[in-house]
């Protein structure tokens, strides 16, 4: 069950919300590594993780972030390859890693093995099923992850967004992944949203361990989802355990967990809600 309220953060700007969310991770990263040795952050698809990337590239938080024992993951992706315009390492490849010279923002000194992919591209080459890959992530994630005393996985920090329909990760509304036991599970390709393709997620369970979630949504598009989430009618915690399903995203609004909006996309809220720092 979800406890508590989450902080949010309201920016002006896309730009500048991005630049949050970045501010935001780098804190948790930083605190892990130093406590740690070690910083795990799952990062997230869609169209928020290019700017964070910039913001992380250019100082000065560049010189923030503990690069040498950073291991990154997606939370979700698409059963595609590794290149695929879809698949949500897109991001990390195109600008995390080769940097931005345009922008005068120098490549991530990141060990690329540091660089989790789930193992779709071994899957698609053996003919094994989207549950078979996402089983493997899971392996994996074992092997390199501590767990709570829960037997959740603890990263550093998790970055999500949040889809209109209220998805996270590629946890849709009435998602088997509520019922799937372990850290990775696969879902059917979503038919009222797109890509309509195969996904392998995270599941539920591996947002509630990490002290460092973080929930982005950016744009107009996203007011009124933002609104039904974070609103009043969802403000009983045994009802918002229940509510769930269909707002899979509410899993998201709990007590460490910081919210970063854009002015657009925290249109709905009420302007004196109380966890709300603009
Ligand atoms: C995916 C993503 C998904 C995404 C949301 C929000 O694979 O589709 O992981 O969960 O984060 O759809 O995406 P935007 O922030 O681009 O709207």
């Amino acid at each position: 069950m979800t406890t508590g309220e989450p902080a949010v953060l309201v920016r002006a700007t896309s730009a500048l919300a991005a630049a949050t969310v970045a501010e935001v991770l780098v804190s948790a990263l930083a605190t892990c590594a130093a406590r740690h040795g070690r910083a795990d952050l799952a990062s997230t698809g869609g169209s928020t993780p290019a700017a964070v990337y910039r913001a992380l590239l250019a100082e000065p938080l560049r010189a923030l972030v503990p690069w040498d024992v950073l291991h990154l993951w997606v939370g979700d992706d698409r059963f595609v390859p590794r290149g695929d315009p879809d698949c949500n390492l897109g991001a990390i490849d195109l600008v995390l890693l080769p940097g931005d010279p345009r922008g005068g923002l120098a490549p991530a000194p990141l060990d690329p093995a540091h660089v989790h992919a789930w193992p779709i591209d071994a899957a698609l080459a053996a003919g094994e099923s989207p549950a078979r890959a996402a089983a493997r992530f899971e392996e994996t994630l074992r092997t390199e992850l501590a767990a709570d005393a829960s037997g959740r996985p603890v990263f550093a920090a998790v970055l999500v967004g949040i889809g209109s329909d209220g998805h996270v990760l590629s946890i849709f509304p009435g998602s088997a992944a509520f019922d799937a036991p372990g850290w990775a599970t696969w879902a059917p390709a979503p038919t009222h949203i797109e890509p309509h393709l195969d996904r392998v997620t995270l599941t539920p369970a591996a947002l509630d361990a990490t002290p460092g979630l973080v929930v982005a949504a950016f744009g107009a598009g996203k007011a009124a989802i933002v609104a039904a989430l974070l609103g009043p009618g969802h403000r009983d915690r045994a009802a918002r355990a229940a509510a769930e399903r269909h707002l899979p995203a509410l899993r998201a609004r709990r007590g460490g967990a910081t919210w970063v909006l854009d002015a657009d996309a925290a249109a709905g809220l009420a302007t004196d809600d109380p966890r709300v720092l603009r």
